[in-house]
């Protein structure tokens, strides 16, 4: 059966809305038809990069009726509010990490998406790669007997430089969080993703290199309701940037994670992968080392979803589950 196209229209054309504009351009059931951003200069580079409509502001592209859905690629701290006035305007989202930068803001979100009966899926494009998958099969299959730790571990790197040339990362309005709240927040969605809901036993947060507002080392206890115990630790000050790890030890197998590719992988006592021969892509030290396709992958469901086709994989209730741990972990 062939599917309506969604027209989308994205906001914010910084660093991630290219990955937008690549994943919908590779997508037949998918078209960008123009741009936003409160830089008119950005907008309209951007708009003439990718061919489309460049709109004088967000309420003009909100007002066209052409547009469909609207991808939100803003500083974080403009993703709730930006969320709901799409909704209102009657547009589905796409919402960039993370949904909102606390529980309130969530709320409103999901208030909106309600009244408004449109769907939202807030971005989390590595559970749509393939050794993610299907480790969240083999959980679900216990493979792994009962499941005793589960672990991640992220010590990434940024430079200076990195903060110093924006003006939204690093800072607590903005960006609402460092090392976890940023950088680390699909690690700590994977983690909860595959292991369960997990409530935080003790916590320390610091700022401990940069001269950022928010934190730039993390280490956290934590209990999971399946009764394993794990940690997490995040970082952005861990030279040179490790690839994140997420460990599953159970009594009867268990799985490590590099990134989103199993590095070993035993049940039932079996060793059935024991290390990783492709490269890895990662974004410990550089967070533009990472390709559209899977955000083109969570765009398709999104359409599915919108043509009654297919299940919203990560709705809102999904898209907040990594903001309300990390809220946790600041004692927030
Ligand atoms: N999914 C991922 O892997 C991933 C990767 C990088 C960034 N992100 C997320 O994407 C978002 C944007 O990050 P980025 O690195 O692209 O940032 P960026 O600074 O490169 O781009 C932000 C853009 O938004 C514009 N902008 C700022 N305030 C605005 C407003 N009020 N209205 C309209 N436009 C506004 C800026 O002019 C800029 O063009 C962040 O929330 C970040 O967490 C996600």
């Amino acid at each position: 059966m062939s599917q309506k196209v969604l027209n989308f229209g994205i906001l914010g054309c910084g660093a991630i809305a290219d990955f937008h504009a690549k994943a919908i351009g590779s997508l037949s059931n998918a078209k960008l038809v123009g741009a936003a951003d409160n830089s008119p200069l950005r907008a309209e580079q951007f708009a003439e990069k990718y061919s489309v409509k460049k709109y004088e502001s967000y309420e003009k592209m909100l007002s066209d009726e052409s547009v469909d859905a609207v991808c939100i690629c803003t500083p974080s701290g403009f993703h709730a509010q930006n969320a709901i006035d799409a909704l209102n305007a009657g547009k589905h989202v796409v919402l960039e990490k993370p949904m909102a930068l606390n529980s309130a803001d969530i709320e409103r979100v999901i208030t909106a998406t309600k009244e408004n009966n449109r769907l939202l899926t807030v971005i989390s494009q590595l559970r749509f790669s393939k050794d993610i998958k299907r480790v969240k099969e083999l959980v679900e299959q216990n493979a792994f007997g009962k499941i005793v730790f589960c672990d991640l571990y992220m010590k990434y790197w940024r430079s200076v430089e990195y903060y110093a040339s924006s003006d939204w990362k690093g800072t607590l309005k903005f960006d609402g969080g460092g090392a976890l709240m940023n950088q680390g927040i699909h690690g700590v969605d994977l983690l909860l993703y595959l292991a369960g809901d997990a409530k935080v036993l003790c916590s320390k947060n610091k700022t401990a290199f940069h001269d950022i507002e928010v934190e730039d080392a993390s280490v956290s206890m934590l209990e999971f309701k399946n009764g394993a115990m794990g940690v997490i630790e995040g970082s952005t000050c861990a030279c040179p940037g490790f690839e994140r790890k997420i460990e599953i030890i159970g009594t009867e197998g268990s799985v490590i994670l590099r990134e989103n590719k199993i590095e070993k992988l035993v049940i039932a006592g079996e060793t059935l992968i024991d290390g990783i021969t492709e490269e890895l892509a990662g974004t410990a030290n550089d967070p533009t080392a990472m390709s559209y396709e899977l955000h083109a992958l969570q765009l398709n469901n999104l359409i599915g979803a919108v043509n009654g086709e297919e299940e919203l994989l990560i709705d809102c209730v999904e898209g907040s589950r990594a903001v309300k741990l990390i809220e946790e972990i600041y004692g927030r």
